[in-house]
């Protein structure tokens, strides 16, 4: 505003000498944008997408050729939307990862405010997440929480390479600002202490005992939530689908990354179709509809980032959206 004065607004005789003022004080006519600020639906931004386990695993062994945990704080595969001009993000407010630790290798402990989890897709129970300086097992399909500012190293005890996906907050960290993260002043926490029964580790075996138990939500299909939200930004559900059974996920404002733990599946979303097998990702952005059709029995995780949106009463279907 500095070099325009209250006069000469006093003397624009017009609307373009108006515009042209604003434009010299460096602020914006909010009657007249090019782009409006709100509008009657969310506009969609992320793209459908489908990343095989198979091709990112050999990815990774060959980063294991040429990266080690010197090198890099972790040897992850960052899974993000192809929409033209995303360099990071998955969908809105989630960003999903490849990770390996090799056979005999340490991923050094560190924090971060980000919220994280990940599923294990090949693992032991001499793999470990050390949380906080506990060593939690990461045996194959475990669900395992790093929620905000606590302390997690990986540590492989085994003589095979270990590989799962993780999943964090970190787009929705860096929209609001509030980033930070530090190393642990050891390379990681010695720790004696195992702990297979953590409020931090959803075994696979209990998840499935779980959705035996539970009534169908579809034809043929069960699903559980693996805590209650499991973080503050993050729902995580697990639903089992007998061969053949389908459901269909109504467009939403809901963010939400798929996984399957076990089985095979078919995915159409808005519209694009995806065989998806066992540790493969898929992207369903905020106003599509996914629909999931097993091939045979089929243990599906969904992360989402439900309880942000139900904590700002932004969790809304979008009718007609298709
Ligand atoms: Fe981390």
């Amino acid at each position: 505003m500095a070099d325009v004065t209250p006069e000469d607004f006093n003397r624009a005789g017009n609307m373009d000498e108006l515009l042209a003022l604003l434009a010299r004080a460096g602020v914006e006519n909010g009657w007249a944008k090019k782009e409006p600020s709100m509008y009657p639906v969310p506009k969609k931004r992320f793209v459908p997408a489908h990343w095989q386990f198979a091709r990112t695993r050999a990815a990774l062994e060959a980063a294991g050729r040429f990266v080690n945990t010197e090198l890099a704080e972790r040897r992850n595969i960052i899974l993000n939307n192809p929409v033209e001009g995303n360099a990071y993000p998955t969908v809105t407010t989630l960003v999903t990862a490849y990770q390996m630790v090799k056979a005999g290798e340490i991923a050094r402990s560190h924090r971060h405010t980000s919220n994280a989890l990940r599923l294990v897709l090949e693992g032991s129970s001499e793999m470990y997440t050390v949380v906080d300086g506990v060593k939690l097992p990461m045996v194959p399909n475990d669900v395992l929480l790093t929620p905000n500012w606590r302390w997690h190293a990986h540590s492989n005890e085994t003589s095979k390479n270990a590989y799962w996906i993780d999943f964090l907050d970190v787009p929705l960290t860096h929209l609001l600002g509030p980033m930070f993260f530090e190393h642990h002043e050891e390379q990681i926490e010695r720790s004696d202490v195992i702990d297979a029964n953590s409020p931090a580790r959803f075994a696979f075996a209990d998840t499935v005992a779980r959705l035996a138990a539970e009534t169908e939500f579809a034809p043929g299909c069960r699903r559980i939530e693996l805590g209650d939200p499991a973080m503050a930004t993050i729902a995580i559900h697990v639903a089992r689908l007998d061969a053949g059974a389908s459901f269909t996920q109504a467009p939403s404002t809901l963010s939400s990354v798929f996984s399957i733990m076990q089985g095979e599946a078919e995915a159409i979303v808005d519209g694009r179709k995806f065989i998806v097998e066992r540790g493969d990702v898929v992207a369903a952005p905020s106003s599509t509809t996914a629909t999931w059709k097993a091939a045979r029995e089929c243990y599906l995780l969904r992360v989402s980032d439900e309880p942000l949106l139900k904590y700002l009463n932004w969790l809304r279907p979008i009718a007609g959206r298709a």
